[in-house]
C-alpha cells in the first residue's frame, strides 16, 4: 500500500520526510519520491527502488517550505522512475502525491487528452493533477479547482498536492486515510499517524469527500458544497503507534514477544474487573442474529474459522466464514438474521471493501474487528471493535491473529455472560510466556530441520487444523517453502501421496477429541518415510513428540500454540537469510484487489 507524508513550515522538513517514509515503509513499496517546494520553484526526485536510494538522489542541501513525499505500490503502471510520485500537472504548476485508485481513469484520461492534454506516466494519479490543473485555468481558484475535479473522480484517495508559489500544502481524500497532524508552527500530513507521533499529538483525521489546505500554522477543511466543516482534535495513543524495534532485531520477534501484553491490553479493554464492557446494542444485536457471517482474508480469515468454532460450540450460532475475494463473486448472506463479521488488521483490504459494498446494499448490521481506528472498514461498518494490538510492522501477522481470536473469544464470552472465559483468556498469558522462554531453542532446532525442504506439511484436526493453516500460511510467506494445512481427516483422501522419504510434516495435538484420531495420522505419513514433528499438549504428549506445552483448556488453543508457529516461521526465514519483516512480492495492506 502507498504511503504519504508531507509538512509545511517544519525545520528540518527533508529529514522528516525521509524518516516518515521509512516509518511507512512496512505498508510496502517498490518506489519512493519527493517534491520540495520554495518560492516559486519545485523540485522533485524519484525512483524505483528504497527509501535510501532515494535520499542518496537528492542534493545535501535540498529542503523546501511545503514538502510531500510518497511511498509508491504499483497499480497504474510499472514500479519505474517515471510512474513514481510526486507527480506533475501537464502545466508543471501542481505537483501530487496520491494513494487509491481512480476506477474512471480511462474516462478522465480521454477528456483531458481531448483537451490536448498529454501524460508522460502511466499512472492515474498524473491525470488527477492535470485535471486540476485544468480545472484551475477556468476556476482561478485551487479549491475550486480541486471541488470540481473531485466530482469528477470515482474511486479512492488519499492526496497531497502542492500548487507552485503558495505556502499551502492542499488535502482531498475519498476512501483512502488521511491525517493532519498539528504542531507548534508547522503542520503535517500523513496517511496514518506513525510518522507524525514524534512531533505531535494532535490529529485531524479528514472524512471522504473532504478537501482542503494546511499552512504552517492553521488549517481549513471543505465540503463537498464548499462549506467550511469544523472538526474535532483526536490524540492516539502513542505508544500503540509508535515503531520502534526496541533492541530487536526484527519486528516479527518483537511482535510475537508482545502477545501476552497485546492479550492484557485487550482483556483490560474489553473485560476489566470480571465484567464484560463491549456496547450493549451489538451484545444484543449478536443474540438476536440466526447466523453469524465472517468475511476476511488471510491470516484474518484464519482467525475467523476460530472465532467461528466458538460462536458455533460456546453459543450455538451457526456461522460461515468466507474468503472475502471468494465471495464477493457469488454474495451469500445464510439466515433470516445474518450478522456480519468483518476481520481486517488493515482495516484497509480491498477485497474486503468491496464485501462492504455489497453488504451494505442489505439492511444487515456489520461489525469491523479491526487494529486500525479510523480505517475505511472501521468507518464503514456499524460497529467496531479495535483489537488493541498496536501498530503491526512485520508484513507477517502475529500478534494481530492472537489479538482477533482473543477478541472473538471475549465476545462470544460476553454473548454468554461467562466470566471463566476471561480467566481463560488470562490463563494462556504464563503459557505463552513459557513458549518464550523454554521453547525457543527447540522451535530453532526444527526450522534447521526444515528449512532445506521445498515442501511439507502441517497437519490437526479441529482448532489444531485452523492452526495448521495460519501456520502453513506464516511459513510460506516469508520462508518461502511451499507448505500445505492438511486435515487429519482428509490425508487418506488425496495429500498422502505427497508424503515421500523425508517428507517434514508438523503435527498439532492440544485436543483431547482429536487426539486419537491425530496419533493414527502421523503412524500413516511415517509409515510412509515421513519426517514427523510434534507440537502436543502434556497430558496428551508421547515421550518422543518434538515441543510439549503445559495443559490449559483446549479452545485457547490458537491463542497459545500460534507462537510456535510464529517463532517456527521466524526462526525458519532467518537461517535462510531472508528479509523477515518485509518478504518478496507481499505488501502489509492489501489495498488491490
Ligand atoms: C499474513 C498476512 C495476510 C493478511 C491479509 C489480510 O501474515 O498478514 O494474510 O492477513 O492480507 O489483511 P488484513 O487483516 O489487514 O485485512
Amino acid at each position: 500500500m502507498c504511503g504519504i507524508v508531507g509538512c509545511i513550515g517544519k525545520n528540518h522538513g527533508r529529514e522528516y520526510i525521509i524518516s516518515g517514509l521509512k516509518t511507512l515503509d512496512y505498508r510496502g513499496y517498490d518506489s519512493a519520491g519527493i517534491a520540495f517546494s520554495k518560492n516559486n520553484s519545485i523540485e522533485v526526485y524519484k525512483d524505483a527502488g528504497s527509501v535510501e536510494h532515494l535520499d542518496s538522489l537528492i542534493p545535501e542541501k535540498e529542503d523546501g517550505k511545503v514538502i510531500i513525499g510518497h511511498t509508491r505500490w504499483a497499480t497504474h503502471g510499472k514500479p519505474n522512475k517515471t510512474n513514481s510520485h510526486p507527480h506533475f500537472s501537464y502545466d508543471q504548476e501542481f505537483v501530487i502525491v496520491h494513494n487509491g485508485i481512480v476506477e474512471n481513469i480511462g474516462e478522465l484520461k480521454e477528456f483531458l487528452s481531448k483537451k490536448g492534454i498529454k501524460f508522460v506516466s502511466d499512472t492515474d494519479t498524473e491525470a488527477i493533477a492535470s485535471l486540476i490543473a485544468f480545472e484551475y485555468k477556468n476556476e482561478k481558484d485551487v479549491l475550486k479547482a480541486i471541488r470540481k475535479s473531485m466530482e469528477q473522480i470515482h474511486g479512492s484517495y488519499a492526496i497531497g498536492l502542492i500548487h507552485r508559489g503558495e505556502d499551502r500544502l492542499y488535502v482531498m481524500k475519498n476512501a483512502s486515510p488521511l491525517i493532519i497532524g498539528l504542531g507548534d508552527g508547522f503542520n503535517l500530513i500523513a496517511s496514518d499517524a506513525s510518522p507524525m507521533i514524534e512531533f505531535t499529538n494532535k490529529f485531524i483525521e479528514l472524512e471522504d469527500k473532504e478537501y482542503g489546505f494546511i499552512d504552517a500554522t492553521d488549517f481549513s477543511l471543505f465540503d463537498m458544497h464548499g462549506r467550511a466543516v469544523s472538526k474535532e482534535l483526536i490524540s492516539k495513543n502513542a505508544d500503540l503507534i509508535r515503531h520502534d524495534l526496541n533492541g530487536y532485531e526484527h519486528f516479527m520477534l518483537k511482535e510475537i514477544e508482545e502477545i501476552p501484553s497485546v492479550i492484557s491490553r485487550l482483556v483490560n479493554h474489553y473485560a476489566s474487573d470480571g465484567e464484560y464492557k463491549f456496547d450493549k446494542e451489538l451484545i444484543k444485536k449478536i443474540k438476536g442474529a440466526d447466523h453469524i457471517i465472517f468475511l476476511a482474508c488471510g491470516t484474518s480469515y484464519h482467525a475467523s474459522l476460530v472465532g467461528g468454532r466458538y460462536f458455533e460450540s460456546l453459543l450455538g450460532i451457526p456461522t460461515t466464514s468466507y474468503i472475502a475475494s471468494e465471495w464477493a463473486f457469488h454474495p451469500m448472506l445464510p439466515g433470516k438474521k445474518p450478522f456480519i463479521i468483518f476481520i481486517s488488521q488493515s482495516g484497509e483490504t480491498a477485497d474486503l471493501i468491496h464485501c462492504l459494498k455489497i453488504v451494505k446494499k442489505s439492511n444487515h448490521d456489520t461489525l469491523i474487528i479491526t487494529n486500525t481506528n479510523g480505517s475505511t472498514l472501521d468507518r464503514g461498518c456499524k460497529y467496531s471493535l479495535n483489537v488493541q494490538a498496536g501498530v503491526e510492522v512485520s508484513v507477517a501477522s502475529t500478534k494481530a491473529y492472537s489479538a482477533q481470536v482473543a477478541l472473538l473469544l471475549l465476545l462470544v464470552g460476553a454473548v454468554k455472560e461467562d466470566p471463566s472465559i476471561v480467566k481463560d483468556i488470562m490463563g494462556s498469558l504464563p503459557i505463552i510466556d513459557f513458549i518464550k522462554k523454554d521453547k525457543k531453542q527447540i522451535i530453532k532446532a526444527v526450522a534447521t530441520q526444515i528449512k532445506d525442504h521445498k515442501s511439507l506439511f502441517y497437519i490437526g484436526r479441529g482448532y489444531d487444523y485452523f492452526l495448521s493453516m495460519e501456520a502453513s500460511l506464516k511459513l510460506k510467506e516469508i520462508s518461502y517453502i511451499h507448505s500445505e494445512a492438511i486435515a487429519g481427516g482428509e490425508l487418506k483422501h488425496g495429500p498422502i501421496a505427497l508424503i515421500e522419504q523425508g517428507t517434514p510434516v508438523i503435527v498439532f495435538i492440544t485436543d483431547k477429541v482429536t487426539a486419537a484420531s491425530m496419533r493414527s495420522n502421523i503412524e500413516e505419513v511415517k509409515s510412509r518415510g515421513a519426517n514427523v514433528f510434534v507440537i502436543s499438549t502434556k497430558e496428551l504428549s508421547k515421550n518422543t513428540d518434538t515441543i510439549v506445552i503445559k495443559d490449559y483448556p483446549s479452545y485457547i488453543s490458537s491463542i497459545i500454540v500460534s507462537s510456535v508457529a510464529f517463532y517456527l516461521a521466524y526462526f525458519t526465514s532467518l537461517l535462510k537469510g531472508y528479509n523477515v519483516d518485509k518478504p518478496r512480492n507481499l505488501a502489509k495492506s492489501v489495498t488491490v484487489e
